[in-house]
């Protein structure tokens, strides 16, 4: 196994030992808001809207940080991965090798030697520009579309936000190098198409939903309380946009031809991660709605 799978293998157990954990503190809740380590534990899973019935002493509050700089996130992104995109273009339909920096990066990230001769194979100009896309739309429905309110993410996570797309940038290329077999079949290219589209379209339609509880008709802001979400997929799920974020992996998954098991790996990840963001968002529904659907999963339709 590479170092990238590790570290991916890595971040898929930790979100599933963090689920599991949370799972199990449920069972005794007259323990839940004395522990140390139970409110250290749930300051650095929960962020936004599932913090805030959190009992933190002002310590912890130190290592606070607005969670409408999730901006930043995708700012990143954008230049990170828009700038390997042009590079791997470059290398594969004008023949510039990729930087002595970069091709260093992924042979010790992948322990692939020879990756500086190697050129892309063209399915990864795909999974790059869809990245690029993902990461564009969702800069702009964060600084266009959504309405924030005083919600905060620790200082832990927005580190992780920030390196998390420099890092997936480069699993883009490391999937490319070990990556068995041949290159796209068509079908699974238009199958892979397909769900990106199709799940970056709910991703969308549910953030609307969900700025449309806080604007009247005309779009100014008139709340910032936490409303019960309701039409289009919310009929289904408490968070329709985490179930569409899984699909988009998948999507890029089949894109790049389903082969690699480096990208696998991120699927995992972020099936754990947005599983575990789901649970603690459904549960908060649950206990400070009453009418609050019963019919309704938290994370995949029908499923969970
Ligand atoms: N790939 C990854 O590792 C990863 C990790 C995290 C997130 N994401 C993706 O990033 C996107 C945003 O995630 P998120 O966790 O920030 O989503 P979120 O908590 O649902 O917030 C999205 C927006 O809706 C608002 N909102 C949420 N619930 C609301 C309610 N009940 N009533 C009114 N407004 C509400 C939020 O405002 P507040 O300011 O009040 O929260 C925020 O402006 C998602 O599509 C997710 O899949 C990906």
């Amino acid at each position: 196994m590479s170092m990238i799978d590790v570290l991916w293998c890595f971040l898929a157990f930790c979100f599933f030992v963090a689920f599991s954990i949370h799972g199990l503190c449920e069972v005794g809740p007259g323990e839940r808001e004395s522990g140390f380590m139970y409110v250290l534990f749930q300051d650095l899973i929960r962020y936004g809207k599932t913090k805030q019935s959190l009992r933190r002493s002002a310590w912890l509050r130190v290592f606070d940080v607005p969670k409408r700089w999730f901006w930043h996130f995708y700012v990143i992104s954008v230049c990170w991965n828009g700038f390997l995109l042009v590079l791997t273009f470059n290398c594969v339909y004008v023949h510039q090798p990729l930087p002595v920096w970069l091709t260093a990066v992924l042979e010790a990230l992948t322990g692939v030697p020879g990756s500086h001769s190697a050129v892309p194979r063209p399915s990864t100009i795909l999974l790059q520009l869809l990245l690029f896309i993902h990461s564009f739309r969702r800069l702009l429905e964060c600084l266009l579309i959504s309405v924030f309110s005083d919600g905060v993410i620790h200082l832990a996570q927005y580190a992780f936000g920030l390196g998390y797309y420099i890092v997936l940038g480069l699993t883009a290329l490391c999937s490319d190098l070990s990556a068995k077999g041949s290159d796209m079949q068509d079908w699974l290219l238009l199958l892979g198409c397909a769900v990106f589209i199709w799940a970056s379209l709910l991703q969308h339609r549910s953030m609307v939903l969900l700025a449309q509880l806080r604007t009247g008709k005309s779009g100014t802001v008139e709340t910032l309380v936490h409303r019960v979400p309701n039409g289009g997929w919310f009929e289904l799920v408490s968070c329709p946009h985490y179930f569409a974020e899984l699909l988009i992996y998948v999507s890029l998954s089949l894109v790049s031809g389903g082969l690699s098991l480096t990208w696998w790996l991120v699927v995992l990840y972020v099936f754990f991660n947005q599983a575990l963001a789901a649970q603690l968002c459904h549960e908060l529904y649950v206990s400070k709605y009453e009418s609050y659907p019963k019919n309704r999963n938290a994370f995949i339709p029908f499923v969970l």
